[in-house]
């Protein structure tokens, strides 16, 4: 996967935006005498999210620790997808899930359900089948309908948004080659929502991508595309934007204008997967570019009552998933390997408690 993005230059002068921002100095313990994040994110009617690593949970206090008392939403980073809850076919495995959502619950946290509808993370049983004719359109679409209605129904009443499709368009506004695209027909899209809104009436379902945070082509094409939809009556309800920035292509423009055009159709908004990479090594002004970078997103995020949920894609570079990806680049998200708090940590902190 290649996340791109076009530099906007002067838009966002990082020294700007962080004029003001009491930043924490590393290693600083987050918490303390401080308010968590979702404290200040509850004054402030937002959700504040991550991604949850499931291994992590089980295995690391502190990552557990920080996870339930910073955040007031979650998101599986794998656990819900196709490949791990359905790896043979007609076998199921919800313990990772299911074990997200206890820990949701007991944590008064709501759940953002990641995601129903992807070319990506497929079981092998699906992909082999469709690739060797064993399994036809017809019975394709059979397949997708019953993943859809099992896993939301599974956590009906428990899953405040759904990705119902993920990642569907290309940087230029055209339709993804998937499989679903292939073999069903643009019409998997309306499919998958009016499947996931029978299973579940008040999960609120979404649209979600990387690269369309601000203006360009491919948010264009979801723009139009739920436009589309919301007249035919089908239950897109949700925008979201990944929020995978990196600070060598600069930062988007139009981000508040962006979201929203989305919410003038009625929809809400959010921000899904949010983390700032940066080429390694780590020197003394990238971590402000950074911090100004996810202030940036915030921001826009809180300036528009749309916006319900803004979910970083985990919180500590321990467990990232930028270095296994982009080779070189890294310490993307809010706390170093040791737990140790960012200046972007201090952004973020700054942006919920000034509020909306
Ligand atoms: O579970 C297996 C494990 O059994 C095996 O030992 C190990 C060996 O590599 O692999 C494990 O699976 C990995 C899985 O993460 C769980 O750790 C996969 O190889 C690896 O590809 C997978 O990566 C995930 C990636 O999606 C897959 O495309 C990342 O953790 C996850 O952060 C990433 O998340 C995506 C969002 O869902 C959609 N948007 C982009 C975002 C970043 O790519």
């Amino acid at each position: 996967m290649k996340y791109f993005r076009i530099p906007v230059v002067g838009l966002l002068g990082a020294t700007l935006l962080l004029t003001g921002i009491q930043a924490a100095s590393a290693h600083e313990a987050p918490g303390g005498a401080q308010a968590p994040l979702r404290t200040l994110a509850d004054r402030a009617d937002l959700r504040i999210g991550t991604a949850v690593d499931m291994a992590a949970l089980a295995d690391d206090t502190t990552y557990r620790r920080t996870t339930g008392r910073e955040f007031n939403s979650v998101t599986a980073e794998n656990v819900m997808k196709w490949e791990v809850v359905e790896p043979a076919r007609g076998t199921y495995d919800w313990s990772g899930a299911d074990a997200l959502v206890r820990f949701a619950r007991d944590r008064g946290q709501v759940v953002r359900g990641h995601t129903l509808v992807w070319h990506s993370q497929l079981p092998g049983w699906l992909t082999s089948g469709v690739a060797d004719g064993s399994i036809d359109a017809a019975e394709l679409r059979g397949i997708l309908r019953k993943h859809v209605t099992t896993e939301v129904k599974r956590y009906r009443g428990q899953i405040q948004q759904w990705d119902v499709v993920n990642e569907v368009f290309e940087e230029d506004g055209s339709l993804r080659d998937s499989i679903w695209l292939q073999k069903l027909g643009l019409s998997y899209i309306a499919d998958a929502f009016r499947w996931a809104h029978a299973a579940d009436p008040k999960a609120k379902l979404f649209l979600n991508d990387y690269n369309v945070e601000g203006i360009n082509a491919k948010s264009t094409a979801y723009y139009d595309l739920a436009k589309r939809l919301r007249a035919e009556g089908v239950p897109v309800q949700g925008f979201g934007a990944q929020g995978h920035l990196a600070i060598q292509y600069g930062f988007p423009g139009d981000v508040a204008a962006n979201l929203d055009r989305f919410a003038k159709l009625g929809m809400q908004t959010a921000f899904t997967e949010v983390d700032v990479r940066m080429i390694l090594p780590v020197d003394e002004e990238k971590p402000a570019t950074q911090a100004a970078y996810f202030r940036g997103l915030l921001d826009a995020c809180l300036g528009t009552r749309s916006c319900k949920s803004f979910t970083v894609w985990g919180f500590t570079d321990k467990y990232s998933w930028v270095p296994g990806v982009f080779e070189g680049q890294g310490a993307a998200t809010l706390m170093d390997e040791g737990f140790g708090v960012k200046p972007a940590w201090g952004a973020v902190r700054e942006g919920l408690a000034a509020g909306r």
